[in-house]
This record gives C-alpha cells, structure tokens and sequence, in this order.
C-alpha cells in the first residue's frame, strides 16, 4: 500500500517519509515547497509538487498513486504569523484539509493521519495534559488545528475513515544534519542564531509559578515524532473502520527555558549569559504531555533525551552556518 504524505519536503514531513521508507513503507510526497526543500525527499520516493487546496490534483494524485492512507503535515505553523493573518492561516489549514478530506472521501482512502499540536490546549492548568484537557487554544493556529481535529474526526464518524490525530508538544532535533529544522521560530534555533551572532540569548520572563521561574515544556526529538507516525499508520491500516485515536506525542518529562539554555552552552561551548526580558504574551507556565495513552494504543514511547535533541539540533544548524563553530571547553 502507498502512503501520500502531504508536507512531505518539509522538517516534519521529512523526517516522517524517510521513517516510512526505513520502515518498509512505500511513500508519496505531496507538496507545494512554500516553505518544503525538495531535497530532502529521498529518492525513490516521487514528489508532486501543488496545494491540497487544489482538489483536481489532490484527487488526480490519490488515484495515480493507488494511494491507501494519509499523513497529513501540509500546514503552515507560525504561531506568531498567525495572529497576524488568520484568514490565510484558516485557508491553508482548515479549507486546505477539507478539500483533502472531500477528495480522500471520494477515493474511499481508509485511513488518515492528522498532525495536530499541544497548541490545541492553549493555557492548561494542570501538572501533566492528558489528551481530555479541556482544549482553549490561544492562537489562530492553535485555532486551526483543534479545527482540524473536528473535521477529521467528524468525517471518520460519517464514512468510517480510521482517523488519529497526532498532537505533537515542541519537536526539535535532527535525524541527520541535512534534515534540520531551517526555520528560526523555536527556542532552540532562537538560541543558536543569537549566540552564533555573539549576541546573548533572551529568556522570555522569569517570574513564572516554576521551579526556576522559566516555562517549562515537553521537548520531543523529531525521530521520535516521526516513529509515532509509522506506528500510527500501520495500526489505522489494521484497525477497524471508524477507529479513532488522538494522542499527545511528548515524553511526559518537563524542561525549563532556564535549563535549555545551559544545555544549550553546554553543547555549543558558547557560554554567552542570557538575558531575561519580558514576558512573551500568550505563553504558558507549563505544558507537559501525559505520554501513557500513545503508548498503550501504538506501544510508542520516546527514546531520545534533550541532549540528543540540542546536539543533532546543533549539527544541523552548523552545517547551514558554517560560521557557527562549537568553542572548545575550559
Ligand atoms: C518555548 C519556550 C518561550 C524563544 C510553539 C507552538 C506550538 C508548537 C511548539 C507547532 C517558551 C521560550 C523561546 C526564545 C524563550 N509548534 N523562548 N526565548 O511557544 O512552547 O510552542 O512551538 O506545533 O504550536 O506554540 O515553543 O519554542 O516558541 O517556546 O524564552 O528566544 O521558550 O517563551 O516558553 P512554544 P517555543
């Protein structure tokens, strides 16, 4: 059976399609390279390039391609950029998926895997998020994705359509360097270009209700996030009609901004003091996955740690600065 990945040529999609391959799966990628880099489609998997909004060339490449199951990624996921341009962000992300669930419909593709984000949760209140944490995203994105949940799930309920809905905490790191992350919109890069600048890196407020008065997420290595939706695939293409799963993709262990950072000089051996400035609107205290569900449903759990995250993230961002040397220690 064949797999179309949509966003397949970017950082998630990435690293999804080459999990798929080395687990055997046969791929096929669907994306419009707005922010994708074909190169990162290994070969042997085709890529065709076009919007899912564009209904005809969804419905033409789920036919030629015999297609079974989907990996939906295609999305844009700027926070930020959001706020500024909500109706775009609701044109890719929720029309953009109604137009793919309309065609994938139409095909009777069974199965369909959906990336959603922590984002959904907004501000929770609460130690450990369990996937029945009352969802108050704070975002237009946010907004976009608890959207997008709605409207897979309602369409497994019409047709049987075996839906997961993957809800990823903050993914970082690098199966390989080639596969990094280019975007700058995360911690971890935010950190890497100040200090590869000279520059200090910021802490967004430190008078939080924490251990050391930083925000505390759930960091996930992208490898990690990837295996889960090999997992998810497989048990939708043996799972009843009509099976809906959502999981949280995290590792249930939280990390402060505070302790990021001295992670981050650690690995780097760039030692630049950072400096607190102000709180950044909208940010949580704390967001931390409760991991059990995935795991008793896909037998998934995470296996790498943050230092392995900082590293590979780090490896990747040298080889697109060659600039950014690691300082030797002492
Ligand atoms: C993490 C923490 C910042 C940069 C976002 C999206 C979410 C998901 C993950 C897609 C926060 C602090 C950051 C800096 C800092 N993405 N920070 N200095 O906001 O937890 O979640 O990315 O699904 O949808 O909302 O991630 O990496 O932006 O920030 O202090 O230079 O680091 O305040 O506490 P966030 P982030």
């Amino acid at each position: 059976m064949t797999w179309l990945i949509t966003g397949g040529a970017g950082y998630i999609g990435g690293h999804v399609v080459r999990a798929m391959t080395e687990a055997g799966e046969r791929t096929v990628v669907y994306d419009d390279l707005s922010t994708g880099i074909a190169a990162r489609v290994p070969d042997g998997v085709p890529l065709v390039t076009g919007s899912t909004l564009d209904a005809d060339r969804v419905a033409a490449v789920l036919r030629e391609h015999d297609v079974a199951g989907v990996i939906h990624l295609a999305a844009k996921k700027q926070v930020g950029e959001s706020v500024e341009q909500p109706l775009r962000y609701y044109r890719e992300n929720v029309e953009g998926l109604r137009v793919l669930l309309e065609a994938v419909t139409e095909a009777r593709v069974p199965s369909f895997v959906f990336s959603s984000s922590a984002s959904v949760y907004g501000m929770p209140d609460v130690d450990l998020v369990t996937e029945d944490t009352p969802c108050a995203p704070m975002s237009p994105y946010g907004e976009t994705k608890l959207a997008g949940e709605w409207l897979t799930r309602a369409t497994g309920r019409a047709t049987g359509l075996r839906t997961a809905c993957l809800r990823y905490f903050n993914v970082a790191g690098a199966a390989s360097p080639e596969l990094a992350d280019t975007g700058v919109f995360n911690l971890v890069p935010m950190v890497f270009e100040k200090l590869t600048e000279g520059a200090a890196p910021r802490v967004f407020g430190a008078d939080y209700p924490t251990p050391d008065g930083t925000c505390v997420r759930d960091y996930i290595h992208i490898s990690d996030v990837a295996e889960a939706h090999v997992a998810a695939a497989r048990r939708l293409a043996a799972a009843p009609e009509g099976t809906d799963l959502t999981l949280n993709i995290g590792r249930g262990e939280g990390v402060s901004v505070r302790e990021m950072v001295d992670l981050i000089a650690d690995v780097t051996g760039i030692a630049t003091p950072a400096e607190v400035t102000d709180r950044r609107p909208g940010d949580p205290a704390r967001v931390v996955a409760a991991a059990d569900r995935i795991g008793t449903e896909l037998g998934w759990t995470a296996k790498r740690d943050v230092r392995e995250m900082v590293e590979s993230a780090w490896a990747g961002w040298q080889r697109q600065h060659p600039e950014a040397r690691t300082r030797p220690r002492g």
